[in-house]
């Protein structure tokens, strides 16, 4: 049985409030001072075709905390860059270490990798998802508001990735979700469709972001223009300006709303800087989390 972690769909509730539930308690630990080894002797490799600074030092860190060892690649250094078969390359690399974390474009990379891996792959982005960001994010949501599952998250801006995540994460934890975006730039069909027949809790897609945050306990948001998109930014630019997570749109929504940003942010597009630097916004926090969550995913997936 395969143990790749490719997206929030191939796990239950339980499994996915575990991730959380050992984060929150190595994120104590490490403010505590404890230090772990668990993953002594360990080695992931890391092959990243698109840029990071969040999921790659937070992956590397986390397993250097836990006693392992890390050997970082980006695309353009790998084989893959002259074309080398997916299949070769899944089953080499299952050959030196113990899990893969890929950042890609494609999902079927990560996809067909997981299929000749014999070691976990585990997705650190691709245009599809965003698996590990939205488990940080599911826990900053727990931190701040003590639950997730009776809430009700807006997203507001571009249908990619992460919107295509909070989707799934909305049929597997069990909260709403209202995604307000522009005609044209909404998320996945086939993933809103899947995700709609297993939700206990309706999942909307509306065209006004007042509509959208209006009843939320959470607002989240990220780029208008995603990596691989640069080519659509000015165009995209105009487009989605009535989206900009601003004063005033918290202004039309419940008083304690909390704002969720991934990072990196363009403030001044999708984020005005006072929001994102605002008592309610809780990015930083998010980005601090992806360590723990990092942590909590090498265990389960490597020494399972
Ligand atoms: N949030 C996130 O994935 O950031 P990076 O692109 O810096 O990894
Ligand atoms: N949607 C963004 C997320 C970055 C963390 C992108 O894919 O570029």
């Amino acid at each position: 049985m395969s143990n790749h972690l490719l997206r929030l769909w191939d796990f239950n509730k339980e499994q996915l409030l575990s991730y959380i539930e050992r984060a929150l308690q190595l994120k104590k630990e490490a403010r505590e001072g404890v230090r772990h080894q668990q993953l002594a002797g360990k080695v992931i490799g890391m092959i990243f075709e698109k840029p990071s600074t969040r999921t790659r030092v937070s992956f590397e860190a986390a397993m250097y905390r836990l006693g392992g060892q890390v050997i970082y690649m980006s695309g353009r250094d790998t084989q893959l860059a002259r074309n080398e078969p997916l299949k070769d390359m899944g089953r080499v690399m299952a050959r030196y270490v113990d899990g893969v974390v890929v950042r890609t474009f494609g999902q079927e990379v990560v996809e067909e990798l997981g299929r000749y891996s014999d070691v976990p792959v585990i997705n650190a982005l691709t245009d599809l998802y965003h698996p590990c960001q939205i488990l940080s994010d599911i826990m900053t949501v727990i931190e701040v508001k003590g639950e997730v599952e009776k809430l009700h998250i807006a997203w507001v801006g571009d249908g990619n990735n992460m919107a295509n995540t909070w989707i799934e994460a909305s049929s597997r934890f069990g909260f709403e979700l209202t995604l307000a975006c522009p005609e044209g730039y909404d998320p996945d069909a086939g993933i809103l469709d899947a995700a709609r027949k297993q939700a206990v809790k309706p999942i909307s897609i509306v065209r006004d972001p007042v509509e959208a945050v209006a009843e939320a306990d959470v607002v989240s948001c990220d780029v208008w223009a995603s990596m691989g998109q640069e080519a659509e930014q000015d165009e995209r630019l105009a487009i989605f300006q009535p989206y900009q997570v601003n004063e005033k749109l918290l202004g039309a929504a419940k008083p304690g709303i909390t704002v969720l940003h991934c990072l990196p942010a363009h403030r001044g597009e999708e984020i005005t800087d006072s929001v994102l630097e605002g008592p309610q916004c809780v990015a930083f926090d998010q980005a601090e989390n992806k360590m723990h969550i990092h942590k909590a995913i090498l265990e389960k997936h490597l020494l399972a």
